[in-house]
């Protein structure tokens, strides 16, 4: 059994949540401004142009939602640490008034039986270190190891769960390629640059953790099968799966770059970005890993006079796939609110994929539904009748990739409140709790007794 873990024998449970999406307070006790504090006063940068200065208001006092966590009764709540308020200016000074909170979160937590499952990096980098080149330059992945050092000293006595980063795809090509998220830039193939600076971050990190003793340290992958829908579109499935899946795996597992991604993404084979060790340093550095899955991705040729940004079923549009050319991705139906189509099968096949690919311990580390919550009932429950079947049919599928030999420790739904979703603002709504945006009440959702009912059948 890997430290920290569930033994496996058992599927374990947990609640996601992540910093920014919940926290607000974005400049309370020092903290300093992150990426997607800037990247929120960009005017059409946001659906609704609103931003994560309010949240939850989770911050400073995390009580009332941790009371929320225990009552599902689930072993592990997984939230992030913000970067900024432990290092404000990115620099090494630390804030000590950031520390504080997350201590009262991580005793918090503690007290009511829950482990915690901490994410170094969700996504806020302190802005004066995308000011200094962001995730293009390497000295970030070092500032990242030096902080994570600062947060695993801090807390080593407390946490056993870490996760280095949460689906550096998105920090890399939602960041750097589309601009859709934070720092919002467009750098066309350059955005292999920050791929590769994120994983180095990620094994720089991880290597000194364990040297200082931890033994389970992770990082979190939005992996995805890649389906093409035609035999004509194999090539472009290819590239597709080359980015969103093969480039963080190959050097994991393998400590290189296969050929398919190295056509795709050619400055990867560059040693003045990927210099000797590098992959070296990132293979086997991973003692479990996170799978986070929402939808698949299919993949076909486009259509004379199709636009092929439109109708991509969400966020994965193609300006996110650099190298990879003239293909459209063709969601089908039933979708989520979000417009991701609703398919368990894919993570089933996506698990046992990745087991046999890796070998590691999994982690279903987010997996969640947005849908419309307009059932609102008198009493102020939400009767989310699609959520409570989303995550009943990829429960069944993590069950049947287990059956099938995959090893896949806990199911970690996305996400425990409704909070701030990324480009989406407040327009989407993934909660087991609704979240009032007039006065933040929290109230449990069907969804969230649904969880609760389901944890204490199969845990107790
Ligand atoms: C994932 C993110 C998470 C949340 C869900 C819906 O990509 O990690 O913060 O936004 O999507």
């Amino acid at each position: 059994m890997t430290h920290g873990l569930p033994d496996g024998s058992r599927l374990g449970f947990g609640v996601a949540s992540a910093a920014y999406q919940v926290e607000g307070a974005p400049a309370a006790d020092g903290k300093g401004p992150s990426i997607w504090d800037t990247l929120t006063r960009v005017p059409g940068a946001i659906d609704d142009g609103s931003d994560g200065s309010i949240a939850c208001a989770s911050y400073p006092d995390p009580g009332p939602d941790l009371d929320l966590v225990a009552g599902l009764g689930v072993g592990h709540y997984r939230f992030s640490i913000a970067w900024p308020r432990i290092v404000p200016c990115g620099d090494g000074v630390v804030n000590t008034h950031g520390l504080g909170y997350y201590d009262r979160l991580v005793d918090g937590l503690l007290e009511r039986g829950v482990d915690p499952m901490v994410t170094l990096y969700h996504w806020d980098l302190p802005q004066a270190l995308e000011d200094a080149g962001g995730w293009l330059v390497r000295d970030t992945a070092e500032r990242f190891a030096d902080y994570a050092m600062v947060v695993h000293d801090h807390f080593a006595d407390r946490v056993r769960i870490w996760a280095t980063l949460n689906e550096p795809w998105c920090s890399a090509y939602l960041g750097y390629g589309s601009g859709r998220h934070a720092p919002g830039r467009q750098v066309g193939g350059d955005a292999h640059r920050a791929a590769h600076h994120l994983l180095l971050a990620h094994g720089l990190a991880a290597g000194r953790m364990r040297a200082a003793g931890a033994d389970t340290v992770g990082i979190v992958l939005n992996l995805t099968p890649v389906w093409p829908d035609s035999p004509a579109a194999e090539e472009a499935a290819d590239g597709v799966d080359a980015i969103r899946n093969r480039v963080w795996l190959g050097p994991l597992v393998d400590g290189a770059h296969d050929e398919g991604t190295l056509r795709v993404a050619p400055v990867l084979g560059d040693p003045e970005l990927v210099r000797p060790g590098d992959l070296e340093l990132v293979q086997g550095s991973a003692d479990w890993l996170g799978v986070n899955y929402y939808t698949p991705a299919r993949v076909d040729l486009p259509v004379a006079g199709d636009d092929a940004a439109v109708d991509s079923g969400g966020d994965s549009d193609v300006a996110a796939f650099p190298g990879v050319e003239g293909f459209r991705f063709t969601p089908r139906h039933p979708r989520s609110a979000i417009d991701w189509e609703i398919e368990p099968r894919g993570l089933e096949e996506l698990l046992v994929a990745t087991h046999q690919r890796t070998g590691l311990p999994l982690m279903v580390t987010e997996n969640g539904g947005a849908f419309a919550d307009r059932t609102l009932q008198p009493d102020g429950t939400v009767d989310d009748e699609d959520r409570v079947d989303y995550l009943r049919s990829h429960l069944a599928a993590i069950d049947a990739a287990r059956a099938a030999g995959a090893d896949v420790r806990s199911y970690v739904v996305w996400t425990l409140m409704d909070n701030f979703e990324w480009s989406h603002g407040y327009t989407q709504t993934f909660g087991l709790v609704h979240v009032d945006r007039s006065d933040l009440a929290r109230a449990p959702k069907r969804s969230y007794r649904w969880l609760a009912d389901v944890v204490r059948e199969r845990t107790t």
